[in-house]
């Protein structure tokens, strides 16, 4: 489970890199300040990091340029391979997601993504977190970037304004994927014994900072 949405990234893939730099009308406003929301991500991040859901390998590049030491887990073997055609052998690139990957990896001090928290239900959400909250020590950090909304409310007037604009395949993946509300990730990390904190980046995106205690 989690894995449902891979097909899509198959046939992204080669496309992505222009779709992040703001080249798709319909998803233009996510990818606003993507470069600096994942140098945010990587200036946050401390220690040995594993990077869940690496796609092309743009977070990865920066987390190497802070000299922090990367594992990557990424599921889709075309974005694997785009990223260590970009990041060369200086990085361990490895098949598994946010809930399967192999555990003798670790150690790590951090734990992040961008873009790719949704693809979890928020039940899958829970398993995650309380998984890595049972793998970090105290002081250990996950940093997330991802759309996510204040409310319901919010989220449901976001899809009906992509449908007003005519961004129907925006308001198609709003609709098809788990995107959740900020209380409820807020929940889910303080009930596994992290202090979380939310900053906006756009409309859709925030980063999530949460330190074990
Ligand atoms: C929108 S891309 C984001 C790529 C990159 N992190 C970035 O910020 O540009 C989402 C990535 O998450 C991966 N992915 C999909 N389902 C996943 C899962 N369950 N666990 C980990 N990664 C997943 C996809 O293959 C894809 O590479």
């Amino acid at each position: 489970m989690g894995l449902e949405f891979l097909d899509i990234f198959e046939k992204w893939a080669n496309e992505y890199d222009l779709t992040v730099e703001g080249h798709d009308e319909q998803y233009k406003d996510v990818f606003l300040r993507y470069e600096e929301i994942l140098q945010d991500v990587a200036d946050r991040s401390i220690g040995c990091v594993m990077e869940f859901g690496v796609g092309t390998g743009n977070l990865t590049k920066k987390l190497l340029e802070n000299n922090r030491k990367v594992i990557g887990i990424e599921p889709s073997p075309p974005m694997r391979e785009l990223a260590l055609e970009k990041l060369g052998d200086k990085v361990q690139i490895v098949d598994g997601d946010f809930l399967h990957f192999d555990e003798q990896l670790l150690p790590v001090d951090s734990m992040v993504s961008t873009y790719a928290f949704h693809h979890l239900t928020d039940q899958e959400k829970e398993e995650a977190i309380r998984n890595y909250g049972k793998l970090l020590q105290c002081g250990g950090k996950i940093v997330f970037a991802d759309t996510m909304f204040e409310t319901k409310d919010v989220f449901q007037e976001t899809i009906l304004q992509a449908k007003k604009k005519n961004f129907f395949d925006l308001a198609e993946d709003l609709e098809r994927e788990y995107y959740t509300t900020i209380p409820v990730l807020q929940t889910i990390f303080e009930n596994n014994g992290f202090d979380v904190t939310f900053t906006r980046f756009n409309h859709f995106v925030w980063i999530v900072e949460a330190t074990k205690q």
